[in-house]
Parts: structure tokens; sequence; C-alpha cells
């Protein structure tokens, strides 16, 4: 049976500034205190898992046991279609250890051309997926997953968002989500959408 959320503070687990400040806009609406795993000095546990649910696992239940308190963690990423569902669970890898996007953008569009010899042949479908895991120090968990589709665009535009919003285009929209005001991508992302899902399950 789903749990709902009755105590009083909730520890967001992650250190991801990007993710921190949706998620928290997200919560906004919500009577509950939110501290986050950076601010209580929590360790980042290694992402050893090859799913976005594995992933959200693993840091969720590791805030909640160390800290005591219920821990929501987002686990999520890019899957491009035409390069076989990556980058997607390593979506955080490909920036390299100086966590640069620029880089990370650059190699999904290198290795589009590379497959597809050239950007006018290359599938640019993706999606944004999040996976949401509230998770309690007794060990219980709800999971939730979203995606938004859209397309990829060769040059990086806006300077709005995090990670690869630069290159993504949702569907239905000229933008990509790097041009939009936080309030525009919220009302679209994916994040938002898993977010929907766990707040009627368990908020
Ligand atoms: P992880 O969930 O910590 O493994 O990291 C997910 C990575 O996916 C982030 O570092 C971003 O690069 C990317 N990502 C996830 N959500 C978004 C988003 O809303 N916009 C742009 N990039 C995202």
């Amino acid at each position: 049976m789903s749990r709902r959320l009755a105590e009083p503070r909730l520890v967001v687990a992650t250190h991801n500034q990007g993710k921190l400040r949706e998620l928290r806009s997200l919560l906004g609406d919500h009577p509950v205190e939110l501290v986050s795993a950076g601010e209580l000095g929590l360790p980042e546990p290694a992402e050893t898992e090859t799913s976005f649910a594995g992933n959200a696992r693993i840091k969720a239940h590791a805030a909640a046991r160390a800290s005591g308190l219920p821990a929501l963690a987002d686990d999520s990423g890019i899957a491009c279609r035409g390069l076989d569902g990556a980058p997607g669970v390593w979506s955080a890898d490909w920036a390299g250890p100086g966590k640069d996007f620029a880089v990370a953008m650059a190699r999904v569009v290198r290795e589009l051309e590379a497959r597809f010899g050239g950007w006018d042949a290359a599938d640019r479908q993706a999606a944004f997926v999040s996976c949401l895991c509230l998770a309690w120090p007794d060990g219980h968990d709800e999971l939730v997953q979203a995606k938004v589709t859209g397309a990829l665009v060769a040059s990086p535009r806006g300077a709005n968002g995090f990670g690869y919003d630069p290159i993504f285009v949702p569907d239905g929209e000229s933008r990509t989500f790097g041009e939009m005001a936080p309030a525009e991508k919220n009302a679209l992302s994916h994040r938002t959408r898993a977010f929907r899902l766990l707040k009627e399950r368990c908020f």
C-alpha cells in the first residue's frame, strides 16, 4: 500500500543545484520544511545501477538512512532515440569530471552526426526522463517515472535551466528549455510530470 508523507521535514537528496531549484519550486505549496543533502553534508552515493529507478532508490535510501528523515531523490537524464537511448542514466557522466555540459551536448551532436552521416540525416528524437523516489528511514519507498518528448537542435540555445536544456525543444514548442523561463519549463517538464504522480500518491 502506498504511504503518505506525514513528517514535517523532508531531505531533497541531490547536490545538483538545478534539480534542487526545480524540486523546491514543485514542493513549494506543500507545508513541509525542506533541507538539501548538501546542507546536511551528506555524501553523494555512487550511482551503480543501470536504470533511473535503481539510481533514484540508491540516492533516496542513502539520504533517508543517513539523516533519519524521509528523502526525495530524482534520477533523470536525456535519452536520444538515434543513440539507442544514450546517454540515459549516464547523462551526468557525459559532462566529464568538470561537469561541463557544453562538452556533453557537443558529444550528443557529434555521435548523432557520426552515426547518421551528418546532422540533417540524424534521428533527433529525444526524451527527458525523471524518476522520483521518496524513501523513509524504515526502508519503505514510493517510485514514479515520467518523460517529456521532443527534438534535439545541433547548436545550444538559451542560458536558462541546466544540463542539456539548451539543445532540447519539447514537442509542440519552438524554443529550447534553455530559452524558456523557469515557470514555462516547469509547466512541461519530465520532473513536473513525475512530481504530479508522486503528489497524488504521497502528498
Ligand atoms: P543524475 O540524475 O544525477 O544522474 O543526473 C542527471 C543528469 O541528466 C543531469 O546532470 C543533467 O545533465 C541531465 N538532466 C536531468 N534533468 C534535466 C533537465 O531538466 N534539464 C537538463 N538536463 C537534465
